[in-house]
């Protein structure tokens, strides 16, 4: 199954992701995480991606698109693979279903998922990540059970840098400008499938299979 989770800063798409990992057995490539890992490491990429993303401005398109087409050939790409914050303009849409095309593969679902703007600042603000393993939180939804310290390695959680009130506003304005034009994209092949991300964790993941399974 090729599967792309589409919509705006923290409406689940990461959240969401995981879960599927562990139904389908297939990876999650999310653009973010790579583009956040360049950083943390001082790549030469990841120089160059740092600007963008603290301002929360999209990394230009030839950089993600690399990212993309590199990742989907690895091996454990073959069987399926699902698409996190990635495509995020129609260059982007673009180039992919051209680079799926040439390996003989297509896009099964496109899963738009959408929460109003209030609850999205809300999972936002909230998020916080183990600075050690990664691990996700949120301080309301999802708390660890000793506050600021992970649950699973007992590593410090933090913010992302990107997770300012100021920062998640442009962000959301970039998604309105670059990549909602998506869902009329993707609506136009036939693949898209909308489902609402406001619910539980749980509640939203039967959704999503069960669109999929229509
Ligand atoms: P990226 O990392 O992709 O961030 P994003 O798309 O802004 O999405 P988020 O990770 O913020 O949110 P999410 O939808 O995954 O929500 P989550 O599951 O964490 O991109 C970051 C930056 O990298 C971009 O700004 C850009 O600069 C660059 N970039 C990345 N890809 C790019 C591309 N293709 N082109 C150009 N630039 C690119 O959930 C959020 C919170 O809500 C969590 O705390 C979670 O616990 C909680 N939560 C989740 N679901 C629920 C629920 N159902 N109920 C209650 N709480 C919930």
């Amino acid at each position: 199954m090729n599967l792309i989770l589409l919509g705006p800063p923290g409406v689940g798409k990461g959240t969401q992701a995981k879960l599927l990992i562990d139904r389908f057995g297939i990876p999650q490539i999310s653009t973010g995480d790579i583009l956040r890992a360049a950083v943390k490491e001082l790549t030469p990429m990841g120089a160059k991606a740092k600007g963008y993303m603290d301002s929360g401005a999209l990394v230009p398109d030839e950089v993600v698109i690399g990212i993309v087409e590199e990742r989907l050939a690895q091996e454990d790409c073959q069987k399926g693979f699902i698409l996190d914050g990635f495509p995020r303009t129609v260059p982007q849409a673009d180039a992919l279903g051209q680079v799926l095309s040439g390996m003989g593969k297509s896009i099964d679902h496109v899963v738009s998922l959408s929460v109003d703007k209030e609850e999205l600042l809300t999972r936002l603000t909230g998020r916080r990540a183990c600075a050690n393993c990664g691990a996700g939180y949120h301080v309301d939804f999802a708390p660890s059970k000793v506050a600021g310290v992970c649950d699973a390695c007992s590593g410090q959680l933090v913010q992302r840098e990107d997770d300012k009130e100021e920062t998640i506003l442009n962000r959301l304005s970039v998604y309105e400008a670059q990549t909602a034009p998506l869902i009329a994209y993707y609506q136009a092949a036939g693949v898209l499938r909308s489902v609402d991300g406001l619910g539980t964790v749980e509640a939203v993941q039967g959704d999503i299979l069960a669109a999929i399974r229509a």
